[in-house]
């Protein structure tokens, strides 16, 4: 059997341990939320917002995002009320002014929504916050719909990255996706951004696409080698369909093999590496000047449920349905349906759902994978059940995908395209209650 075949299990992506199915609180209690989200602000001011922008005019069959599929763009108005109303609540309880670090529109789509709405809405968060100097904000822009009038106006409050959503270039493949957007659109939203003096652009691409070939791949990394976009997120398609209904569009029949879809992979990575990329950690390509290398390089890259940041903060807070919130010792995700969400918010209660507490163990595995999908290595420390974990990691340690020293483990070049099935190794939650269903998308 080869190594693709022998690693292309169902295995978690690793944006949060304990990963979402195992979380174990299915209401979590507001005032126990709070009082985390208090404790870590009351030693650190510092703070890291993510806003969830849930609507997209059209579906793209492909997505595993939570999004609100409409047309009406009435929509926007009281959703951003809510938005603001689910703030205050927080800000009532925070003893002094947050220092804003971060903050990201993710979605959904940002651009959906009427840049007067969006400056609402930022005029609103910013008002009640210091920004740090050394501050990331960004957003993620759809091609199809982003103006220069939301570049300008995002740009005017602090905003100095932009994510593009191109996926693939190929028309066929973007027919088969039901994404309708054009390069010229990708080409206009990139130059405009960078005229208008954003910092970094960063270009979100899919392999393993429903009937992706070599050649589609080839034509994207063409175009991404004329747009030379700072970062590159390089996702492996998760095809999930017994979650997102959309996916059901196309079947396994239509998705390249283990073999096809890693050699697209490969094919994406060699084209970059000689365009003057590096690999930043799972999934993800930067060029050398921008801050997610030299975070990466200095030792200091960061993963949450945004993906990789280039630096930690303690405190981040989601707003908006589904929205996530992390303490470090607490996960907390909002309702997911617009409609719950806002009427939660109306009754006056933070519009939470589901969540976890984080036991020391927790903590301490969290930081194992925080430690490999940032760092390729990590080290043992004294609470550490080394046997246990060695005996999970035997076969990649055989295989080569992993090296073991007297004080941790380091992750090899061949390991690094096997990082979440070396992780899967330490997730004591996973094999304490190992999946019978479908949860997880293929590690390949
Ligand atoms: C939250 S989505 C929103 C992007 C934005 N709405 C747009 O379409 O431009 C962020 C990114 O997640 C990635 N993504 C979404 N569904 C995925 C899937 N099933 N597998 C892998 N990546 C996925 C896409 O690359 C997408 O750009």
């Amino acid at each position: 059997m080869t190594l693709l075949e022998k690693y292309d299990i169902p295995a978690p992506r690793y944006t949060s341990y304990p990963t979402v199915p195992y979380w174990e609180t299915d209401q979590m209690n507001e005032s126990e939320w709070m009082h985390h989200v208090v404790r870590v602000f009351e030693k650190d001011r510092r703070l890291s917002l993510y806003v969830h922008l849930p609507f997209c005019e059209k579906l793209c069959t492909y997505c595993g995002c939570n999004k609100h599929i409409t047309r009406n763009h009435a929509v926007e108005s009281p959703y951003i009320q809510s938005v603001l109303a689910e703030w205050a609540m927080y800000q009532e309880q925070f003893p002094g002014k947050p220092v804003l670090t971060e903050l990201h529109f993710g979605g959904g789509t940002p651009t959906f929504f009427h840049p007067d709405n969006l400056k609402q809405l930022l005029d609103g968060l910013l008002a009640t916050v210091e920004v740090a100097e050394d501050h990331e904000f960004s957003f993620e822009a759809h091609p199809a719909s982003t103006t220069r009038e939301h570049l300008e106006t995002l740009f005017s409050l602090g905003f100095r990255r932009i994510s593009v959503g191109v996926q693939d270039v190929d028309e066929d493949i973007l027919r088969v996706i039901n994404r309708f957007q054009t390069v010229e659109q990708v080409q206009y939203v990139t130059d405009a951004a960078r005229e208008i003096g954003y910092e970094s652009v960063n270009m979100d691409l899919i392999f393993g696409l429903p009937f992706q070939k070599q050649e589609h791949i080839r034509k994207t990394m063409a175009w991404i080698q004329k747009w030379m976009p700072d970062r590159i997120a390089f996702y492996s398609y998760a095809h999930v369909p017994w979650m997102k209904n959309g996916q059901r569009a196309f079947d396994e029949n239509d998705l390249p093999d283990t073999v096809a879809k890693r050699a697209l992979y490969e094919t994406g990575k060699r084209i970059w590496e000689e365009s003057g990329y590096h690999d930043v950690g799972m999934d993800h390509f930067s060029l050398g000047k921008d801050a997610l290398f030299q975070s990466a390089q200095s030792g200091i890259l960061h993963r949450n449920f945004m993906g990789y940041t280039p630096f930690f903060t303690p405190l981040s807070i989601g707003l908006g349905a589904s929205a996530i919130g992390d303490t470090f010792t607490a996960f907390a995700q909002n309702i997911k349906t617009v409609a719950a969400y806002e009427t939660a918010v109306a009754s006056g209660h933070l519009p939470l759902q589901r969540g976890h507490l984080l036991s020391q163990e927790d903590q301490l595995i969290r930081q194992h994978i925080l430690n490999l999908m940032c760092r390729y290595q990590t080290s043992w420390q004294q609470e550490d059940q080394r046997d246990k974990i060695l005996a999970r990691l035997a076969e990649p340690i055989a295989d080569g995908l992993v090296v073991v020293g007297p004080n941790g483990v380091k992750v090899t070049d061949i390991g690094k395209g096997f990082l979440r099935n070396i992780c899967l190794a330490f997730d004591e939650r996973y094999w304490g209650k190992v999946p019978t269903g479908r949860v997880f998308s293929q590690a390949v």
